[in-house]
């Protein structure tokens, strides 16, 4: 990123975290465009994801959501959940109470490439989304936002931002995604329904956009919101009005969302459920995300394993003490250690976990070894993600955006 186009982000993510989080909560950045923890006496924190839930109105994720969970689905919930990496939700139990009805509902997310390769934290959601697609056997549809990036990035031409789109769908069939279940795409009449009902100053409101901001902007997250009413979908859902969708997303999708659900009732629409995501902390730690725009906070799925061993053991964030004797004496703290961290998203073992915090904070696991640990694992998802992406054809992006690719779901004959 550009000097210029940093100030421009955080201008405008300055404003969004001004107007819509109050005082209380407003050194802390969390917007579509920006994560930053709160500044308290010059330190910088990490992200406070219990303020977050009491500003966004959202609900936690708590144990009792999740029994229930397991008791209507019968699967046992995916480390993502149990481990409190999705930790917020507006309206999963209706969501649940659907299921358990045999009444249809789609999930929708969504990727806006401003490069080529999706980083690690982006392919969290992608990851949970396919999860829970197995789980319930809906339809899931996914936004390619590529005019969004446009729109928001300096320096990015359209032609640039397309072809992104495009790696972006071989990524997401390489997680696993099949055709007949997914579509990737979106329709144009409801776009046009829903600029009409937001205003300028309702979209000033919520992300802080002013009058030196381009109208494609403003009007830009009519095209995030029409995915939420199943009336995009014609070729899914014919013109049933009243099909909900569920969106597994990064917490600072939500204001999108919000804004979603205020006016679902006026088009005669459900108002969408959301399951929020923490971010997956930059390599520096949890006071920021992993981001595209800096380069060494991120792992990317293109990145070689000598790249993955580098960037770990260069950066990631270490809990351990400052010297090898100390950390001996007093140990680590594994909450804080990012390579420790990392290895909650991509190991399911929750033996080997426990057991790997407990040698750090005993001092007998040294912050070399835990890297090390980190780096094997990290290795070998990348690893496997490109050899399964290697095989991803034209072919397959090509009926993943095909509206009229068969598909067909556990409540086809209801709809
Ligand atoms: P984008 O491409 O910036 O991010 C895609 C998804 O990844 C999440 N994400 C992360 N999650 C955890 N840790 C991180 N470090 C991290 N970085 C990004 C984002 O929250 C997002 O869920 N405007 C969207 C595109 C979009 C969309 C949607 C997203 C269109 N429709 C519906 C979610 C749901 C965007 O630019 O996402």
């Amino acid at each position: 990123m550009t000097n210029e186009e940093s100030v421009q982000v955080s201008e405008l993510s300055q404003k969004v975290s001004d107007m819509s989080v109050d005082q209380s909560v407003a050194e802390q950045k969390i917007t579509p465009w920006e994560v930053e923890g709160a500044v308290v006496d010059g330190v910088q924190m990490s992200v406070d994801y219990d303020k977050l839930i009491q500003k966004f109105g959202t609900r936690h994720i708590d144990q009792e959501l999740l029994d229930r969970f397991e008791r209507v689905t019968g699967h046992k919930p995916h480390l993502f959940l149990r481990r409190g990496i999705f930790f917020s939700h507006r309206d999963m139990n209706a969501i649940l109470d659907r299921y358990e009805k045999k009444k249809p509902f789609y999930l929708y997310t969504g990727r806006g490439p401003s490069k080529g390769s999706m980083h690690l934290g982006h392919m969290l959601p992608f990851i949970f989304c396919k999860w829970l697609q197995d789980v319930f056997d809906v339809p899931l549809v996914i936004q390619l936002t590529d005019d969004e990036k446009f729109l928001f990035k300096q320096g990015l031409s359209l032609d640039e931002a397309y072809k992104y789109s495009k790696s972006t769908v071989k990524e997401i069939a390489a997680l696993g995604y099949k055709p007949e279940k997914t579509f990737i795409g979106q329709f144009y009449k409801n776009i046009i329904k829903i600029s009409k009902s937001i205003t300028g100053s309702t979209a000033k409101a919520v992300f802080g956009f002013t009058d030196t901001d381009c109208v494609g902007r403003m009007f830009y997250p009519c095209i995030q919101i029409a995915p939420c009413f199943s009336t995009s979908f014609p070729a899914l859902f014919g013109s049933k009005k009243d099909i909900p969708c569920l969106i597994p997303c990064g917490i600072d999708q939500d204001p999108y969302f919000r804004l979603t659900r205020d006016i679902s009732v006026k088009l005669g629409h459900p108002k969408p459920a959301l399951l929020h995501s923490k971010f997956l902390p930059a390599l520096q730690g949890s006071k920021s995300k992993m981001s595209s725009s800096v380069d060494n906070t991120a792992i990317f799925t293109t990145d070689t394993p000598a790249q993955i061993k580098n960037k770990i053991n260069r950066y990631a964030f270490s809990g351990g003490a400052d010297t090898l004797e100390l950390h001996r004496l007093h140990g680590g703290n594994p909450d804080i250690d990012v390579a420790y961290q990392y290895m909650c998203y991509f190991v399911d073992d929750d033996e080997l976990l426990d057991k790997l915090a407990d040698e750090y904070r005993k001092g007998t696991l040294t912050t070399g070894e835990m890297k090390q640990h980190s780096i094997k694992v990290i290795q070998e998802f990348v690893s496997e993600f490109q050899a399964k992406l290697a095989k991803i054809t034209d072919q397959d992006v090509a009926n993943f955006m095909d509206p009229n690719y068969p598909r067909t779901f556990y409540f086809s004959d209801s709809i």
